[in-house]
């Protein structure tokens, strides 16, 4: 049966994922400031069923109880995002020491258990007072986002093994600056390509001022890069799926490897792209450790004669696979192209895959046990994709299960759940699903059997 095995190297990292506002709850203790999910779900009708943050999963208060589940679970790596907010309550400035001591303590319980820390800088959650002076559209935000970097490098860069600048900076400047879904609720094709811009750049400072400090450990980012594909083979369909592409992924993708931002884009945006500083180029490609990569599904896109992007996009899913509860096409062989297009395209730097999970089903028993082997199959596929992968020369060094415990789930609130561990509505009980069960295994073992 050993062509059913797949093993992985020696040294691979296993992990899981969250972040700070969809867990910590907690969202006004120990003088943290407010942040622009916590004042964008305080409004009406932005989350669905009205809810918000405010408590989520209080890991702030059961840091040490989770933690212990990670040990349990065997993970070699715990990815996490820092609420900027709970450390600068204003942005800059004052430093709330006890929202400081929260990581602090967070990382010494991990590394207590001999679990690497994988920091996020900025996953969404940003100061209400920065937004309020022009967020990410203003430009002053990187050198605000500097001071920030600063303040965790120098309380953390010791023992942190991984930093990512941003989480999915394509999300912040399109879901934020251009539909208005996330906050902070703008729709101008200006501001958003402006907050494009200061990501990167403000990625690129950051970058800079860690390697200034000569810390120990690795800094990269995290992108999304699912896998857009054509309809059909129309001409129409293809340059469709191209400009898909190249908005989501190679706007931060190509800035950042490649020192340029991607010419078909440029030209397809023309005159509304904003006149930028050339000097700022070498800034944002600053050479970093790794490229986290988040994967989640496969879409197809067809020519339409309306939106800006004139493509039309429909989740697609591989023969057999059916969707997730979000509608997103299941398709393991999407990430394939991904890792792929890194290793050809990008010259084969290291690749964490930082997140890849499902919202599957997940009702509970009447023991409170979820069995959600629809989720294990999903999370079995990818993962042997990803041993695939690495025998096909991509540089894929770890691998996260987004997400280590049902959390908020932004915009969709608490609905989709995307844990390997239940968190009971109410009570907030972890409890293991089976998948958590499994990836125990899979972790102890260093393979996935299919
Ligand atoms: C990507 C985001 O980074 C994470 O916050 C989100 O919960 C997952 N995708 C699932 O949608």
């Amino acid at each position: 049966m050993e062509e059913f095995v797949k093993q992985f190297p020696a040294g691979f990292v296993w992990g899981a994922a969250t972040a700070s506002y969809q867990v910590e709850g907690a969202w006004n203790e120990d003088g943290k400031g407010e942040n622009v999910w916590d004042h964008f779900s305080h409004q009406p009708y932005h989350i669905a069923n009205g809810e918000n943050g405010d408590v989520a999963c209080d890991h702030y208060h059961r840091m040490k109880e989770d933690v212990e589940l990670m040990s349990w679970l065997g993970l070699n790596s715990y990815r996490f995002s820092i609420s900027w907010a709970r450390v600068l309550p204003q942005g800059v400035g004052k430093v709330n020491e006890k929202g400081l001591d929260f990581y602090d303590r967070l990382v010494d319980a991990l590394l207590d258990q001999g679990i690497a820390p994988n920091a996020t800088l900025h996953h969404w959650d940003f100061p209400q007072a920065l937004s309020e002076q022009g967020g990410w559209a203003n430009r002053d935000m990187t050198d605000w986002f500097v001071e920030y970097a600063e303040v965790m490098f120098r309380r953390l860069g010791d023992r942190v093994s991984y930093w990512a600048t941003h989480n999915e900076p394509k999300v912040v400047a399109m879901a934020g600056y251009l539909d208005g879904a996330f906050p902070p609720g703008r729709a101008s094709v200006n501001e958003a390509l402006l907050a494009t811009h200061h990501l990167n750049l403000a990625h690129g400072k950051a970058v800079q001022a860690y390697r200034a400090g000569a810390y120990s450990g690795k800094i990269g980012i995290v992108l999304d890069i699912q896998n857009f594909e054509p309809a059909t083979d129309s001409e129409a369909d293809v340059l469709a799926a191209q400009r898909m592409s190249e908005l989501n992924t190679n706007l931060f993708l190509d800035p950042i490897l490649l020192g340029k931002y991607p010419a078909y884009i440029l030209d397809w945006l023309g005159d509304q792209v904003p006149q930028l500083p050339q000097d700022d180029m070498p800034v944002i490609a600053a050479p970093i450790d790794f490229l986290g990569m988040n994967y989640y599904f496969t879409a197809k896109v067809e020519h339409s004669t309306n939106g800006l992007l004139k493509s039309h996009s429909e989740n697609f899913s591989a023969d057999g696979w059916g969707f997730t509860k979000f509608g997103w096409g299941i398709d393991p062989q999407g990430m394939a192209k991904g890792l792929h297009l890194l290793r050809d395209k990008y010259g084969n730097l290291p690749v964490m895959v930082t997140e890849n999970g499902t919202p599957a089903q997940d009702a509970p028993d009447a023991d409170g046990f979820v069995n959600d082997m629809a989720r294990i199959r999903y999370l079995r596929e990818h993962i042997a994709v990803v041993g695939d992968c690495i025998r096909s020369g991509c540089n894929v060094q770890g691998y996260y299960i987004w997400s280590l415990m049902d959390n908020f789930e932004w915009t969709s609130g608490y609905t989709p759940r995307f844990g390997i561990i239940r968190v009971e509505p109410g009570t907030l009980k972890r409890v293991p699903k089976r998948s958590a069960h499994w990836y125990r295994n899979v972790i102890a073992e260093n393979k996935v059997c299919l």
